[in-house]
C-alpha cells in the first residue's frame, strides 16, 4: 500500500489533474488545499516521515490549531501531480498556536506548501467558522475568461455577481449568496490573505482583479464545480460581449433570477437584486 491509493489522497490529485485538463493552471498557476478529517488523518499517518522543522505562516488562526492539510508544493505544476504526487504535494501539521506548519509527508527536496498558504490559511478559518466545520477545501485557479472580465467591469461584488447570476441560468442556484470581489493586490502575503478572508466570511468564493479566483466548499467535487460554474459563466459573458461589441439584446431580469430562486428554493443575497 501507498498513500496515494488513501481515497482522500486520490481525491486530492484528481482535482489538480481535472484543474489541468481545464486550462487554468498554466506553469505553477494555481493551489489546492484540503483540512483533513481525523480518520483520513489516520489513514495516512503510516506514511508520515520524520517532520520538518515549524515554519511561520505569516498569519495566525487558533481554531485550526493541531489541524493537518493536503497542500499543492509553491512553484510545483498541476500537471505533473499526478506523476509525482511525493515532490509535488504534501501533508502539513499545524502547531498548537495556529501560527506554523510542519511537512509531515510529501513536498520532497525542499519543497515547501503553496506560496498562497496564508490565504488558503485563513479562508479555511472563516468557511470552517461559518459552516460548523463542514467546509475543507480551499481552491486557487487562474480561468481566463474570469479574469478577462476583471478588466471590463468595476471592480466590486455587485457588479460581478449580477454579470455571473445573469450570464448562466444555474448560476443564482449554485452560488445564491453571490461572489466577493478582491481589489488588485500583491499575492501570496499576509495582506492579500486577510483581504480575501473578510470576503470569505460572507462569499463562497472570492475574485482577485487581474490574478484569478478563490472557491470554497465541504468537498472537491461542490468546490471544483462552483470554480467551473463560475468560469463557464464568465466564458458566455466574454463570449456574448465580445460577439455583441459590448451590446446586449436581453439578460435574466431580476424577475427571472427572484423566479429561479423561488423554484429552486434558494436565498439569493439580497443586496445584489434591483427593486
Ligand atoms: P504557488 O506556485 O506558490 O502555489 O503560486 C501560484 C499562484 O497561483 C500564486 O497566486
Ligand atoms: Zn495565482
Amino acid at each position: 500500500m501507498n498513500i496515494v491509493e488513501v481515497d482522500i489522497i486520490k481525491a486530492f490529485i484528481r482535482t489538480c489533474e481535472d484543474g489541468w485538463q481545464q486550462g487554468w493552471h498554466e506553469r505553477n498557476g494555481g493551489n489546492l488545499t484540503y483540512r483533513m478529517k481525523p480518520e483520513e488523518v489516520a489513514q495516512c499517518q503510516a506514511f508520515f516521515t520524520q517532520p520538518r522543522e515549524w515554519v511561520k505562516i505569516g498569519v495566525q488562526a487558533e481554531s485550526l490549531a493541531g489541524e493537518y492539510f493536503i497542500t499543492t508544493g509553491s512553484g510545483k505544476f498541476f500537471r505533473n501531480v499526478p506523476l509525482n504526487p511525493a515532490q509535488n504535494i504534501g501533508i502539513v501539521e499545524i502547531n498548537a498556536t495556529g501560527d506554523s506548519w510542519r511537512i509531515v509527508w510529501g513536498l520532497e527536496n525542499g519543497a515547501k506548501p503553496t506560496s498562497e498558504f496564508p490565504t488558503h490559511f485563513m479562508n479555511h478559518a472563516v468557511r470552517a467558522a461559518a459552516t460548523d466545520g463542514a467546509y475543507r477545501v480551499i481552491y486557487h485557479a487562474h480561468p481566463a475568461n474570469l479574469i478577462a472580465m476583471t478588466y471590463l467591469l468595476p471592480l466590486t461584488d455587485k457588479d460581478f455577481t449580477r454579470a455571473l447570476w445573469q450570464s448562466a441560468t444555474e448560476c443564482p442556484v449554485v452560488f445564491p449568496g453571490g461572489v466577493g470581489v478582491v481589489e488588485w493586490m500583491v499575492p501570496g502575503g499576509a495582506d492579500i490573505a486577510l483581504a480575501t478572508s473578510k470576503l470569505m466570511k460572507e462569499f463562497d468564493a472570492a475574485v482577485w482583479a487581474h490574478h484569478g479566483l478563490f472557491c470554497s466548499g465541504p468537498d472537491f467535487d461542490i468546490t471544483f464545480g462552483l470554480m467551473h460554474t463560475i468560469e463557464k459563466s464568465a466564458q458566455i459573458y466574454m463570449l456574448a460581449m465580445s460577439a455583441g461589441q459590448g451590446n446586449i439584446r436581453q439578460t435574466i431580469t431580476d424577475a427571472n433570477l427572484r423566479a429561479i430562486a423561488d423554484e429552486f428554493g434558494v436565498t439569493l443575497n439580497k443586496k445584489f437584486l434591483e427593486n
